[in-house]
């Protein structure tokens, strides 16, 4: 088992008038496992609570309660600052989660430079393969975030997250922020990685066509809770708990609305 996510509890102040403050309680007991080789896909709509259990998941904030492990260690313990190696993130909002700076030489070096004593020749041929990895090319080197399209930096962004090989990736809402037929590309990329690296993922989304096409398992996530857990994507037609009928239903009805929409482009 690579990840272990154990009760936890989490929630933010928030202020009420001048001196009074109230806690929002955003997390409420969640608990599950992410296995190897799995993608495993948290729906949930939007305040429910997904990034911030992401947060605690990649150990950028802690919970109130309960205990988060990879690989048997506790991330908040003394020993848990060596397995952050092991989880990535990729979030959806590529141009702000990289430097306008930056050269995507420069983006992606930086956890290599992290992790890896590597020589400086080395770290460039690193990241051509790296990028080669993702489907763009070494003339990307040298070029700032603003000159690639929305695609093209996400895969960047990906790039940086494989870079330190780690055992996971928590993909936050990755490809909700890129065109459809752009969301199919990067799906498929992550399919492609996931088969030639031995990594699992962690699909963040609200979106549940993304998640019938590259997810292995499902949680339905509701109000800071899990509410009913898939284990088989097969299964998914048969979910029992009301909210994810209900988010199954508004799904379906989307994708016929989308497949009219197309024929009467196409007509
Ligand atoms: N740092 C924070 N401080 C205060 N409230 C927060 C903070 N982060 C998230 N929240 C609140 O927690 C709730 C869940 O947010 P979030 O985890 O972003 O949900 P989701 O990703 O499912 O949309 C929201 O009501 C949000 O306003
Ligand atoms: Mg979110």
């Amino acid at each position: 088992m690579l990840l272990q996510v154990e009760n936890v509890y989490k929630s933010y102040s928030k202020s009420c008038g001048i001196i009074k403050k109230e806690k929002l309680q955003v997390l409420k007991g969640v608990s599950f496992k992410l296995h190897r080789s799995e993608c495993l896909g948290i729906i949930g709509e939007s305040g429910s609570g997904k990034s911030t259990l992401g947060r605690l998941i990649i150990g950028v904030e802690k919970p109130d309660n309960g205990n988060i492990f990879i690989n048997n260690t506790n991330i908040n313990s003394s020993r848990g600052k060596s397995i952050k190696k092991d989880v990535s993130v990729v979030f959806q909002d590529y141009f702000s989660s990289v430097n306008p700076r930056f050269k995507i030489i420069d983006i992606i070096s930086e956890p290599i430079r992290v992790y890896e004593k590597l020589s400086k020749k080395d770290t460039t041929l690193k990241i051509i393969n790296l990028l080669e990895r993702v489907g763009l090319s070494k003339k990307f080197l040298s070029r700032y975030p603003h000159e690639l399209s929305g695609g093209q930096l996400q895969r960047v962004c990906i790039a940086r997250a494989i870079a330190t090989k780690p055992k996971f990736i928590v993909l936050d809402e990755a490809i909700s922020s890129l065109d459809v037929s752009i969301q199919v590309q990067i799906l498929d990329l992550l399919k492609e990685l996931k088969n030639d690296i031995d990594i699992s993922y962690i699909f963040i989304t609200h979106d549940l066509t993304a998640v019938t096409y590259i997810c292995d398992r499902v949680i339905f996530f509701h109000d800071g809770n899990i509410v009913e857990q898939v284990d088989n994507i097969e299964d998914l037609k048969n979910v029992k708990n009301d909210y994810s009928k209900n988010l199954l239903q508004a799904a379906t009805q989307m994708n016929v609305r989308e497949a009219i929409y197309e024929n009467q482009r196409v007509s």
